[in-house]
């Protein structure tokens, strides 16, 4: 199915029953999950302000696809109804061959949703659903070595750190040296959570 009508078959918000509840520890957030986009989630997100994502003019109005894990895609972080954020992938490659491909992720919360737990959450879940749905060995995030909360909650999601890539960033006008985090399959999973995946209803 084309990206475009997999999104437009998605319910814009999960059944209450199918969310995916963020275990009630550390912080008290409940009732978190992860969802596909809509056009006004798009406009709603580009509000995310943050020096770590900056990256200049983007095509604002096409939502990006949820369920395919063979491309970049995105789904959106919410609390009941409400939107806090993104999480996204795309597929980096260390080698020739499909075993050599692993899954990139990154995340953006409005700024009224951070520091409360939502960021370890929606990145573990997402880590979670990589490795149910997809056969790869790896997932890494790289953030920017000044982004010391982003650093943190990789840490709280399992993450290791493995090291700085130099100058591997260009964005607001410079290069910047990057952390990069990883997770393998076999690191121990940080806690169990709801098994669905949220364009399976
Ligand atoms: C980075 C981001 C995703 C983190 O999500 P979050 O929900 O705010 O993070 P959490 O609340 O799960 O955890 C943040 C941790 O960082 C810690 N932290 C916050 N500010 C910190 C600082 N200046 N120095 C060190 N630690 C800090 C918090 O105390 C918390 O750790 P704790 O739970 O042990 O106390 C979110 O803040 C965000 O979207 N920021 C703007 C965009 C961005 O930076 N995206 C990532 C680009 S790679």
């Amino acid at each position: 199915m084309p990206a475009s009508s997999a999104v437009r078959s998605l319910t814009p918000v999960m059944p209450a029953a199918a969310r995916l509840r963020r275990p009630a520890s550390v912080h008290a957030v409940a009732d978190l999950s992860l969802r596909a986009f809509t056009v006004e989630d798009v406009r709603l997100l580009a509000r995310v302000d943050s020096e770590f994502e900056q990256f200049g003019v983007k095509s604002p109005l096409r939502p990006p696809p949820a369920c395919q894990w063979a491309e970049p895609g995105a789904l959106v972080v919410v609390e009941g109804e409400v939107v806090l954020g993104d999480v996204s992938w795309y597929r980096p490659t260390h080698g020739p061959g499909e075993g050599s491909r692993t899954f990139g992720i990154g995340i953006g919360l409005l700024p009224t949703a951070r520091g409360r737990g939502v960021g370890t959450w929606a990145q573990r879940e997402l880590v979670r659903l990589i490795f149910l749905h997809t056969p790869v060995n790896r997932v890494e995030a790289g953030t920017d070595v000044t982004n010391l909360p982003e650093q943190r909650a990789l840490g709280k999601a399992g993450f290791t750190r493995e090291g700085v890539l130099r100058g591997a960033q260009w964005r607001l006008g410079s290069w910047h040296d990057m952390v990069l985090f990883s997770r393998l399959r076999a690191d121990p999973e940080p806690s169990p959570t709801d098994q669905r995946f949220p364009c399976h209803k």
